[in-house]
């Protein structure tokens, strides 16, 4: 893995002395597609420390989802190991909860029932149950949305949910895959920032995918630019910013132009892929 790159240059990083809590270690994900195996992931190498927020960040094809179903325990890897809190990981568990881009809300339940369906298969008492989800609605500000159902919310609505029952397992990881890429500007920036002050308050580790540079420096403690297949690690960049940070900062744009430039160069390998498997088809 490519050093750390320091993005303030003016205080010394701070040593973190938090335990390691998910690592992978020469992770390859290779795609039997007949004729032309594609080799998703190579070689891959991260450690997230217990309460860091990692953003995955790169082009479409890198590999970011592959990763991160990796680490769910969706698609084992073809070789190299995932460990969480240093056991293997072989298949999807309580400890890691994911929230995906298109709403996962089962349609015939309503809003309340959707947050309590994870509690209930736990098999938890129903004051229990009762009390987290009317804690998890206020949280996520949908007391009011309580008894709708999914089709009567709009998609930042839905995200919610979406988010209030992983939250209501209580997994220690929070998976995210470009949770916020189908929200308008504003709905997303407000998203972000309940993100942000759930995951301060609560203190889970969150691994998060986007191809958005502006959502990675928003939100992470580091970025993972990853690079076009095959997908390995191409920077892993800290930032120092406090929060909240603002998006109009030198500093911030200084970063956003270094990662443009990153992703740009696996931008080009994508598109130059894609006119090669048109021409060829
Ligand atoms: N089940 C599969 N079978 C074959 N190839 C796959 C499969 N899943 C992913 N791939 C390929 O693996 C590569 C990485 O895919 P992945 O979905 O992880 O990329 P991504 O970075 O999440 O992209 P996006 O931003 O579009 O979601 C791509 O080239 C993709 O076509
Ligand atoms: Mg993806």
């Amino acid at each position: 893995m490519t050093p750390m790159l320091k993005t303030v240059t003016d205080t010394a990083p701070q040593v973190d002395s938090r335990p390691v809590q998910i690592q992978a270690r020469g992770v390859d994900k290779v795609f039997n597609v007949p004729g032309h195996p594609v080799v998703a992931l190579q070689n891959i190498d991260l450690d997230v420390r217990q309460g860091e927020f990692v953003c995955l960040l790169g082009p479409s094809g890198c590999g970011k989802s592959t990763l991160l179903n990796a680490v769910a325990g969706f698609q084992p890897p073809t070789r190299g190991s995932i460990l969480v809190e240093g056991r293997p990981i072989t298949e999807p568990g309580p400890d890691r909860g994911m929230v995906f881009q298109e709403y996962a809300l089962f349609p015939w339940m309503t809003v309340a029932e959707n947050v309590a369906f994870g509690l209930q298969i736990k098999k938890l008492p129903k004051a229990e149950i009762a009390a987290t989800v009317e804690r998890l609605l206020e949280k996520l500000h949908l007391t009011d949305f309580r008894n709708r159902y999914p089709k009567d919310l709009s998609g930042g609505m839905r995200q919610r949910v979406a988010i209030a029952r992983v939250l209501a397992l209580d997994s220690p990881i929070l998976l995210m895959d470009e949770p916020f890429g189908a929200l308008d500007a504003l709905t997303r920036r407000t998203l972000q920032d309940e993100l942000l002050r759930i995951w301060e308050e609560v203190g889970k580790t969150v691994l998060f995918v986007t191809h958005s540079i502006e959502e990675s420096i928003y939100l992470a403690d580091r970025i993972i630019v990853m690079t076009y297949r095959p997908g390995t690690i191409k920077r892993d960049i800290a930032v120092e910013m406090p929060r909240p940070r603002d998006a109009a900062a030198p500093e911030f744009n200084r970063l956003k132009r270094e990662l443009a430039q990153l992703v740009m160069e696996e931008q080009q390998r994508f598109s130059q892929d894609e006119i090669r498997s048109v021409t060829a088809d």
